[in-house]
């Protein structure tokens, strides 16, 4: 009875261990995003004070290692990093080769080691998104310099129109969107993963409505001009009518003729 209950406990008692080493590993996994030529800084989670040496090693690669007592880090090829006293890598001038999984051992003075592992992943930059607009055929286009295709979005206040197939040119990145309303504000996100720009743009198409004032500002000014005219004809026909035939007739005749023609 008493050897049964022992064994049960040891069962449960390494399930329980099992299960909390797990945990751990998980824990100190983590992921982390840089810009290819930007700066990543791969921070410790979890610093003891009894520490004395630390290494970074990236995959099997040793990188940096540093004495804490001192605080002086050696590197052990010339790397595009700096090793702080916190034990902070930061790496510099990102390129693909340094995407990978970064792990950092924490060696104590009786020979244990505790490790902690980061993934960088790095990506390519986007820039700043532009946009640009026609008004006269109510588009809204919106580019990024880069070489891997982005998501795009564009909202307004409004109505958001539907996107073209991006397209590639010149190393830029260029969606185009047909829009309801082309006056308001529009925001174009472009993004990938954990990268997002974004930038806002107000458009005011107004310049469509003053054409159409100033046409129908034009076309009051003529026909006043005209009315102004007819008058006058009529005028000058009632007095020709009294006085004997003038050589004027003929051309108020016609500019009678051609207005009523219209
Ligand atoms: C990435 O792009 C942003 C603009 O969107 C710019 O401010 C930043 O400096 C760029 N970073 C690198 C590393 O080129
Ligand atoms: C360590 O120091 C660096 C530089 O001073 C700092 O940028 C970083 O955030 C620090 N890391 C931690 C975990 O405090
Ligand atoms: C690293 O980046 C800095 C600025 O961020 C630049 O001045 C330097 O030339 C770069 N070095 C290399 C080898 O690309
Ligand atoms: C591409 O860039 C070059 C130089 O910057 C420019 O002359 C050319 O017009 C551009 N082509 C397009 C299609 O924008
Ligand atoms: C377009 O949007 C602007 C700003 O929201 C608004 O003032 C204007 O009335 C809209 N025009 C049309 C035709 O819906």
């Amino acid at each position: 009875m008493g050897w049964k209950m022992n064994l049960r406990g040891t069962v449960l008692t390494s399930y329980v261990v099992i299960l909390f080493c797990l945990k751990g590993a998980a824990a100190s996994n983590r992921n982390i995003h840089g810009v290819l030529g930007g700066s990543a800084f791969l921070d410790i989670a979890n610093l003891k004070e009894q520490q004395q040496i630390l290494k970074w090693l990236l995959g099997k690669t040793l990188i940096a290692r540093m004495k804490m007592s001192d605080s002086k880090p050696t590197y052990s090829l010339p790397c595009m990093c700096e090793l702080y006293p916190n034990g902070t890598l930061r790496l510099d001038n990102l390129t693909q080769k340094q995407d990978g999984q970064y792990t950092v051992e924490m060696h104590d003075s009786e020979g244990n080691v505790l490790t902690e592992d980061i993934n960088l992943h790095i990506l390519e930059n986007i820039s700043q998104p532009r946009i640009k607009w026609t008004c006269s055929t109510k588009t809204v286009t919106c580019e990024v310099k880069r070489q891997k295709k982005p998501t795009f979005q564009l909202s307004q206040n409004t109505e958001g129109g539907k996107m073209k197939e991006p397209k590639f040119v010149n190393d830029t990145w260029t969606a185009e969107w047909r829009v309801k309303n082309i006056s308001g504000k529009f925001k174009c996100i472009v993004s990938e993963e954990v990268l997002k720009r974004t930038t806002e743009q107000q458009v005011n198409c107004s310049g469509l409505d003053m054409f159409l004032i100033l046409t129908i500002a034009g076309g009051a000014i003529v026909f006043v001009i005209f009315v102004a005219v007819l008058i006058y004809c009529i005028r000058k026909k009632r007095s020709q009518r009294r006085q004997a035939r003038g050589r004027n007739f003929s051309f108020c005749y016609l500019v009678t003729v051609s207005l009523s023609t219209n």
